[in-house]
Formats: structure tokens, sequence, C-alpha cells
């Protein structure tokens, strides 16, 4: 089976999915190609492992074997994606290696995202097609690009506190755990949350910073301690 990764893909793969290893997660590849990376993935997560492919190329059917389950048809088409989740199940884990072009990475977190499992994990990568624009429609700093649509991602998952009409919470808002962005690739968490609220403990020790700029400030400090000592000779 032929595999090919930029190396830094191991550790971030490592750093994300061992907690998943011998727990039979249930897992998506978009992108099969020789099935290689679903050979990987079968070996790293363990027995009882729900391993699934789904490449749009009919004869990626060839590399179905036990334990490994591939799915023919197009990545941005929903219906399709429906019907995948549906036999599958709720992944647990989701890897964008497919076609790598704008519209496909969009239309393919959109709708799956939704779909992972509580506690799941969506991960895509060869984002620098985000910068190339011949045949995937990215380009820096173009509109439409995948990186950009992840960085509004990131203003979303900020929305609780958000002062301004035009950013408001939404699924993603109430959903997304945490976004993480290495070379190439980012880590989507997901985790069901509410607003965050302020947790206060333990004693004060040290002056506040609005007090310490108080007593800097000459004058004022002269006058506190002149009110000071005549409080104490009165006293
Ligand atoms: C980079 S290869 C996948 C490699 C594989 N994940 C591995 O590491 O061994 C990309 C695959 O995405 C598939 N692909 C391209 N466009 C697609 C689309 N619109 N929907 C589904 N699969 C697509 C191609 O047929 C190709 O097999």
């Amino acid at each position: 089976m032929v595999i090919s990764k930029y190396d830094h893909y191991l550790d971030v793969y490592e750093r994300y999915f061992s907690k998943f290893v011998d727990t039979s997660p249930r897992v998506l590849e978009i992108g099969v190609c020789h099935g290689g990376s679903l050979q990987m993935w079968a070996n790293f997560f363990g027995v009882g492992a729900s391993i699934h492919g789904l490449d749009i190329n009919p004869n990626c059917k060839e590399v179905e074997r036990n334990g490994v389950c591939i799915h023919i048809g197009d990545q941005t088409d929903c219906d399709f994606l429906c019907q995948v989740v549906e036999k599958m199940g709720t992944p647990d884990i989701i890897i964008d290696d497919g076609g790598h072009s704008m519209k496909q990475q969009q239309i393919s977190f959109d709708y799956l995202f939704p779909k992972l499992a509580e506690g799941g994990v969506y991960l895509c990568e060869d984002l620098h097609t985000s910068y190339w624009r011949k045949g995937y429609g990215g380009g820096y700093r173009r509109r439409g690009s995948f990186i950009e649509y992840l960085k509004r991602l990131i203003d979303k998952m900020h929305a609780f506190h958000s002062q301004s009409s035009l950013l408001t919470s939404d699924f993603m808002t109430e959903n997304i755990e945490s976004i993480h962005f290495h070379d190439s690739i980012v880590v989507i968490e997901k985790s069901h949350r509410s607003k965050p609220k302020q947790i206060t403990s333990g004693t004060k020790r040290v002056d506040d910073l609005k007090k310490i700029l108080w007593y800097r400030h000459p004058r004022k400090w002269l006058k506190m301690h002149l009110d000071g000592s005549r409080a104490n000779e009165e006293g």
C-alpha cells in the first residue's frame, strides 16, 4: 500500500488521536487513493476500530477488506455524506484528505462537523492548498479560501464574548472546544459548551493594579501619607 504524507503529520496524529487507541472508535477518512492511510488507521486504532474511507474514484473499492469499508461518492454531495454516516454510525474521528479544493474542504466540514460524536476530532490536512490558486481556488488572504473560513471560525468560537451584533453565537460557538493549527493541518475538537463562567477563589495577596497606579502618583501618594499620619496623631 502506498502512503505519502509530510513527516510532521505523524506527530500531529499522535497528539490528537492517541486517546482513541483501543477504544473501538469509528473513523471516517475522506480520500482513499491506494488505501495506505486506511491501513495505517486500522493498525493504529487497534482491534475493534471501525475504519471507513470515502472516495470519488470507484476503483478505490478494490482496497476494501475486513475492518475497512469503502464508500464511493463525492465529498461535496451532502446526500452521499448523509448515507455514509447513516451506514457507519456517528464518527468519532473525521480526516479530510480528499480533493483539497476550497469548496470540498468547506462543504465537507460544514456538513460533517455537526455529525461528529461529542468529544470527537475533525482533522483536515494539506491546508496549504489555501495558498494555491490554480486547481484549488486558494490564494493568499483570498476570500473563500478554507484558511480564511477557519479564521472566521476562530471568531465564531469566541462569539459568547462578542459585543458586536455582527458576531453572534451559533452551533459552532456551542460545539467547538478548540481549534489547533499546525503547518498544513487544522484540528477541531468538538464538545458541547455554554458561555464560560468566571471562577474566583482564594485570598488576595497582591495589591491590584488600580491601587498601585494610585500609589505611583506622587501628589496622591503624599496626601495619603499625610492623612495617615494626621489620623495617627489624632488617634
Ligand atoms: C491525497 S489522495 C488520498 C490519500 C490517502 N488518504 C492516503 O493517505 O493514503 C486524495 C484522494 O481524494 C480523492 N478525491 C478527490 N476529489 C474527491 C471528491 N470530490 N470526493 C471524494 N474524494 C475525492 C481522490 O480520488 C484521491 O484518491
